[in-house]
Parts: C-alpha cells; sequence; structure tokens
C-alpha cells in the first residue's frame, strides 16, 4: 500500500500520475483539505501538518511515503525521512532531475508556491546535478486558487500566467518545471503561453516513474495485486473537492473521512 499526501486535492494529480504508469498497487490518500493550502504558510507550519499526515498514512498500513505535495517536500522530506521507517518520495528530486536532462540551454524555469519557491530547493538541487545551470523561478500564489474554483480555462486566468510567465519568457527558459501539483492542470494555458519548444516538467508525473523505479527494485508487501483498492481520505469533505476529483479522473471518486 502506497500512502500519498498533499495539502488538498491538488496532490490528486499524483494519483493519477501513479494509476496511470502503475495500475497494479493499491493507493492510500489524504488531502488536508481542511489546512490548505500550505504553500502560503511557514516551514514549520507544513512540517507539523506534513509528520501529522504521515503519522495517519502509516497507521493506516502505508509501506511507501509519497509527498505528492511540493511546498511540503521543500520543507519536510528530511524530518519526514527521520521520523518514519518506510521509504519516503517527494516531488521535488525527480522533477529537477528530469529538467536538468532535458535542459539544452541549461535555462530552467520553476513556478511554485511562495513555501516551494521561497525554500530554494529546486535551486540547490539542480545546483548540485549541473552547477552551470541558470534557474529562474517565479513564485505564482494566485494559481492554486484559480485551479479550485475550476477556472482553468478562463480569461482572467490566461491573464494572470501571462504576468506570471512573463519574466521566464524573457530569461527564454527552455524546460519549465511545474513545481506544484496544482499545475498539471493548467499545463496546456502554460504551454501555449510558453510556446511549444519549451519543455514542461509536471512533478507528479516525475514521482509516479521514481516511484515505479522503487517498486521494481522490489518491496515486498507493498504491491496488492489482488484487488486493488484505493482509499481517498480528505480532513475536510467539501462538493468542490468532489467536483475537481471528477474532472480529473473523469469519475466521481468516494472521499472518506480520517
Ligand atoms: N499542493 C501544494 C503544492 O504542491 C499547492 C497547494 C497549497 O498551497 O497547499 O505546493
Amino acid at each position: 500500500m502506497i500512502g500519498i499526501f498533499d495539502s488538498g486535492i491538488g496532490g490528486l494529480t499524483v494519483v493519477r500520475a501513479i494509476e496511470n504508469l502503475i495500475p497494479d498497487v493499491s493507493l492510500l490518500y489524504f488531502g488536508d483539505t481542511a489546512k490548505t493550502p500550505y504553500g502560503t504558510k511557514s516551514a514549520d507550519i507544513i512540517t507539523e501538518y506534513s509528520l501529522r499526515n504521515c503519522e495517519f498514512l502509516v497507521s493506516k498500513g502505508a509501506k511507501i511515503l509519497v509527498v505528492g505535495c511540493n511546498s511540503a517536500s521543500s520543507v519536510a522530506t528530511e524530518i519526514i525521512r527521520q521520523e518514519f521507517k518506510v521509504p519516503v518520495l517527494e516531488v521535488i528530486g525527480p522533477a529537477a532531475k528530469r529538467a536538468v536532462s532535458l535542459s539544452k540551454s541549461g535555462r530552467i524555469g520553476i513556478i511554485g508556491t511562495r513555501a516551494t519557491v521561497g525554500s530554494g530547493v529546486y535551486e540547490q538541487q539542480i545546483g548540485m546535478m549541473n552547477p552551470s545551470c541558470r534557474i529562474f523561478s517565479v513564485p505564482c500564489p494566485l494559481l492554486v486558487p484559480l485551479v479550485e474554483e475550476t477556472w482553468t480555462a478562463k480569461r482572467e486566468t490566461k491573464m494572470i500566467l501571462r504576468r506570471y510567465l512573463h519574466p521566464l519568457r524573457q530569461q527564454q527558459v527552455d524546460t519549465l518545471i511545474l513545481g506544484c501539483t496544482h499545475y498539471p492542470l493548467l499545463k496546456e494555458l502554460i504551454q501555449a503561453r510558453m510556446g511549444r519548444k519549451v519543455a514542461l516538467i509536471d512533478s507528479s508525473v516525475e514521482v509516479a516513474l521514481s516511484l515505479r523505479q522503487l517498486l521494481s527494485r522490489s518491496h515486498p508487501g507493498t504491491h496488492c495485486y489482488q484487488p486493488v483498492q484505493h482509499a481517498f481520505y480528505l480532513s475536510d469533505i467539501t462538493k468542490n473537492a468532489q467536483k475537481i476529483a471528477t474532472r480529473l479522473f473523469g469519475r466521481p471518486l468516494e472521499f472518506l473521512s480520517p
């Protein structure tokens, strides 16, 4: 059983990516919708919430933890690894690695929440992998609420994106990391604004690939072949969460209270 948590419903993009890539594992999801957003909060609070989320997932039988939230991954991964004995995957490293391998010019853009961009973690990781890369990061705090309002095709969203992406276009990045779990839902608009030549890195897909690699190195007891059963927990079950989930999966999800 794989435990995944996010600050809310954004991490469902991670669930979707894992489901597409590794359909034979059971997933346990916890979305902390009662406390969302994390991206505007301090590192201490995000860490405290993240530890609590991991405790819940482990108590429900998670054998691997996936921090499916960029804001939590940026500030809490180290402490989660210290506190829990199970393997812990996070979304930053895999996305950074893909960006470094894909970028030809070494000019890499990052968009994320204030917590993620403020942590400087992408810069650190990319710098360690290839110190000659130039990184340009832009916090985009308005994007999460727009996605949550399902304003993913509105003119206003396009205008805000134009403003946020302008400096990255000016810097001529050839690779852009979508450093927030909500942003895959804006992928088409972002791609259209950045141009087809800019490679977009979706951190949810990259962490799913890492998980597949980890599982192929074999973790007995993790796979649950018969039958695959997912459980989705939300700390606050709202109609809007259901709406976004249905949109993302093309089917309604049954949400449970912890
Ligand atoms: N899930 C968060 C992330 O990936 C975005 C939403 C929030 O701010 O809580 O950073």
